[in-house]
């Protein structure tokens, strides 16, 4: 197994970070992960925007060139044989005292891992259950917004959704609206209507979420982000997960009680389909 660390293709095993990095200490650093499908990266534009973005608003000193990270990209997918499965950028901050000012932090680290995990196919036939969680994002702060090594929100989460034996936990913000789940933006569908939280309540502007919201201005179909309570979410008709790994994908109950027929819906199903003709390459989607 390879890995792409600062720059160069090396064996996983030869590869090492320092006790003294930022991402280890403080989890100062971000991180993207990408579905390929044909050996080829999704939506990776928008995944290398997101990255830098999120670079800039923790003022890194530095951040590695689209380019050049496109180019890792294709070395690291070709070493490793990756078709069908996944792809992650880490990059940190580098070794630095806390204190220090983030503008002579300019010796950061950045590296990749891909590996094959073609998708378990009957997550979309079955869909998640989920629960909501003790875990309330906060609006205001600038870790919500950006793919931060610091997941441990997303981690306690996960661990009340399996104490509870299901699968996602979700967020609510501080004032007790829904804002996402441990790992993915959570959309509702009401009378045709697809409706998803707006950004404002503390979450990761994901690139499947903005692809589902694109895809319907260009279609003409409706869409809303706005405010959603947990009661709207359990009385919507069907609805649906979306993260990069998975594309969108069903969520089928909340707290014990069935959403809609408790079974994924013909929006979700269409949805799954349109990703899947995405992830085929075909352009007209
Ligand atoms: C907390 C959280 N929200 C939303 C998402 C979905 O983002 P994306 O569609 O960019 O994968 C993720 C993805 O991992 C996530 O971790």
């Amino acid at each position: 197994m390879y890995i792409w660390f600062n720059g160069k293709l090396m064996d996983r095993q030869s590869a090492s970070l320092s006790l003294q990095d930022r991402g280890v200490l403080y989890g100062d650093g971000l991180f993207e992960t990408f579905r390929v499908e044909k050996g080829t990266p999704m939506l990776e534009d928008a995944h290398l925007n997101r990255l830098r973005q999120g670079a800039c608003l923790l003022r890194f000193a530095q951040v590695p060139e689209p380019e050049e990270l496109k180019r890792g990209i294709r070395e690291l997918l070709r070493a490793n044989r990756v078709r069908s499965g996944y792809l992650r950028i880490t990059l940190t901050r580098g070794i630095g005292g806390f204190g220090q000012p983030l503008h002579r932090l300019t010796d950061i680290s950045v590296w990749m891992e891909a590996r094959e995990h073609p998708l378990d196919l009957s997550r979309y036939e079955q869909g998640v259950q989920a629960v909501v969680t003790s875990i309330r994002r906060n609006p205001y702060s600038p870790l919500t917004r950006v793919k931060s090594l610091n997941y441990l929100e997303s981690v306690l989460a996960r661990d009340e959704a399996a104490e509870a034996g299901v699968e996602e936990g979700i967020f609510r913000t501080v004032d007790g609206d829904v804002s996402e789940t441990a790992s993915a933006n959570l959309f509702l569908v009401q009378d045709g209507c697809v409706v998803t939280p707006d950004v404002s309540r503390g979450l990761l502007p994901g690139i499947v979420r903005s692809w589902v919201l694109d895809t319907c201005t260009q279609r003409g179909w409706a869409w809303e982000t706005r405010a959603v309570s947990v009661e709207e979410l359990m009385k919507a008709d069907e609805a649906f997960l979306t993260n990069s790994t998975w594309g969108p994908f069903p969520l089928v109950a909340v707290d014990g009680r069935s959403i809609g027929s408790g079974k994924p819906g013909p929006v979700t199903r269409e949805w799954i389909s349109r990703w899947r003709k995405v992830a085929a390459g075909d352009s007209a989607e």
